[in-house]
């Protein structure tokens, strides 16, 4: 296993899209962020500088962080954000994972533009478990707004104003030629005729499911979250944003260009939302002056296509290594919903909701509010009284119809900073159930610190006995988010073997800043290899 030493200067860098140039928090000036390439067993060590003018933490979405939660990023969860003019390492080796990984910021909003892929390889020697790839290109799908995002932010958090649209969806951070002034940019990869390229999709936007697809060609899907799966072949991907999904293409067309494609998944009724398409440019090699100029554009599925996106999530199967683990007993059995939810105000610029009213958003009715003094993991370390409560309810504290005929107990999130303690070693089970309170939305949830296997999902109500009965133990997906259908449920297991304080939440940025999130706290257990680590010299303070 080796070492790797990585800087990242956090910095305003002027970048120019759709016509227009601004400002915005890069790292190392380059958008997207640079791309770590590592092996499993290897150990990182990014010295993060920060010479913004905002708080800035970097997160290293599903590595696992095995005993060093304080690697992990969230800030007030296993931090305190890294000033301006400040820096902090983080030190962490990846255990047992391969596939596709990705940072981003996990301060604000800032993830709109500070994010990057992290490769994991096999190890030295060993190999994939399909036939190695002749190119390996990372596809990170992402957002673009025209304005300032804190201030985007700000609009959202604080007049709970809803929707927020981006400008435009983006591919390696371009927007690409549908759209105005982006030609240039537009990112083009080439192939050789005969090839296999692996893609690393990862969804990096802010707020938005996405659909992704490549003209003429099939995707071969072989791994989910760094995990792989038994492959599959289909045309279009659907990616929640969190998510990455790897897939292998075979340039097996006529020698030509075709356009690689992703546009939104909006699965919210009634919503607004942005219908445009982002696309990059797949290229072959030695083209004749015959070859179309103009490239071929894909059949992407319709913004409300639930039944594509339910098909492709129902063909994901974990290969047989990936599931000798899956708890069949389960200690804890809990119920989360996951939904949207709205709170009274003062009349006034800050109160955009319906009958003097903003938007929340909650787990089981408690809309998550983090602590400002220290962060949850240094609270719980050291004993700090009065930063966090431990009475996240097991179950959603009113029984109701999730359907559309919610009881009002659900309608009006309380604000609070809970937790819930699992012991070392615990046998977990949460189901998700989507509240579609407003309207029906799907709720892409992910876990820090853990993969959890996806055992279950549909639409409507679970239903405790019918449902579990379905659940697949046998090869379920293993993941780190799950993307809740829309109108239904998901359900997740997992082994608490991971000790440290865990954030649980909706990676849809708006739905985090209401408050869709809750976190885990899990207790060491015993001896070296089940105990967290010190704090590093270095963690920044409050
Ligand atoms: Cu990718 Cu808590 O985040």
């Amino acid at each position: 296993a080796e070492f790797h030493y990585h800087e990242f200067i956090v910095q305003e860098t002027s970048v120019t899209r759709l016509c227009r140039t601004k400002n915005i928090i890069t790292v190392n000036g380059q958008f997207p962020g640079p791309t770590l390439t590592v092996r499993n067993g290897d150990t990182l060590f990014v010295t993060v500088v920060n010479r913004a003018h905002y708080n800035v933490t970097i997160h290293w979405h599903g590595v696992r962080q095995m005993r060093t939660p304080w690697a992990d990023g969230p800030e007030y969860v296993t931090q305190c954000p890294i000033r301006p003019g400040g820096f902090y390492t983080y030190r962490f080796t990846i255990e047992n994972q391969e596939g596709t990984l990705w940072w981003h910021a996990h301060s604000k909003w800032l993830r709109a533009t500070v994010y990057g892929a992290l490769v994991i390889l096999p190890k030295q020697g060993s190999n994939f478990p399909y036939s190695l790839p002749q190119k390996d290109i990372p596809v990170i799908l992402g957002e673009w707004w025209k304005r300032d995002i804190i201030a985007v932010q700000r609009r959202t958090q604080f007049t709970g104003a809803a929707p927020n649209n981006s400008d435009a969806y983006t591919i390696n951070g371009q927007p690409g030629d549908l759209y105005r002034c982006s030609s240039q940019g537009t990112a083009k990869y080439s192939v050789n005729p005969g090839e296999s390229v692996l893609l690393r999709v990862i969804n990096a936007a802010l707020n938005q499911q996405l659909f992704f697809s490549v003209a003429n060609h099939m995707l071969t899907v072989v791994g989910i979250d760094a995990t792989y799966n038994k492959p599959f072949t289909t045309n279009v991907i659907m990616v929640g944003p969190g998510q990455t999904t790897n897939v292998i293409l075979t340039a097996n067309q006529s020698p030509g260009r075709y356009y690689m494609a992703a546009r939104a998944y909006a699965t919210a009724q009634n919503a607004q939302f942005d219908n445009t398409t982002t696309t990059a440019i797949l290229e072959y090699t030695n083209l004749n002056s015959g070859a179309n100029s103009r490239p071929l554009l894909p059949q992407l599925p319709a913004f409300n296509d639930t039944t594509t996106a339910t098909a492709f999530a129902n063909r994901l199967r974990s290969i047989p290594s990936n599931n000798m683990r899956v708890p069949k007993q389960i200690d804890e059995n809990l119920f989360f919903t996951v939904g949207l939810g709205l709170v009274k105000c003062n009349p006034g610029p800050r109160c955009q909701g319906p009958n003097n009213t903003r938007f929340a958003a909650s787990m089981n009715n408690v809309s998550f509010v983090l602590p400002r003094r220290t962060s949850l993991l240094q609270a719980y370390y050291q004993n700090i009284p009065g930063i966090y409560t431990l009475d996240f309810p097991p179950v959603p504290p009113v029984q109701f119809d999730y359907t559309g005929n919610v009881s009002r107990g659900l309608w009006q999130p309380r604000f609070g900073t809970k937790l819930y303690k699992l012991k070392f070693g615990s046998t977990v089970q949460i189901v998700l159930q989507d509240t579609a309170i407003f309207s029906t939305e799907d709720h892409p949830i992910h876990l820090h610190g853990y993969h959890f296997w996806v055992v279950g999902q549909g639409f409507g109500n679970f239903n405790a006995q019918t449902d579990t009965a379905t659940f697949n133990l046998n090869d379920p997906p293993l993941r780190n988010t799950i993307d809740v259908p829309v109108g239904g449920w998901a359900v997740i297991r997992f082994v608490a073997d991971n000790p440290g304080v865990w954030l649980f939440h909706c990676h849809i940025d708006s739905h985090l800043s209401w408050g869709l999130a809750m976190s885990f706290i899990v207790e060491n257990g015993i001896g070296e290899k089940q105990t967290m680590e010190p704090p590093p010299q270095d963690l920044p303070q409050c």
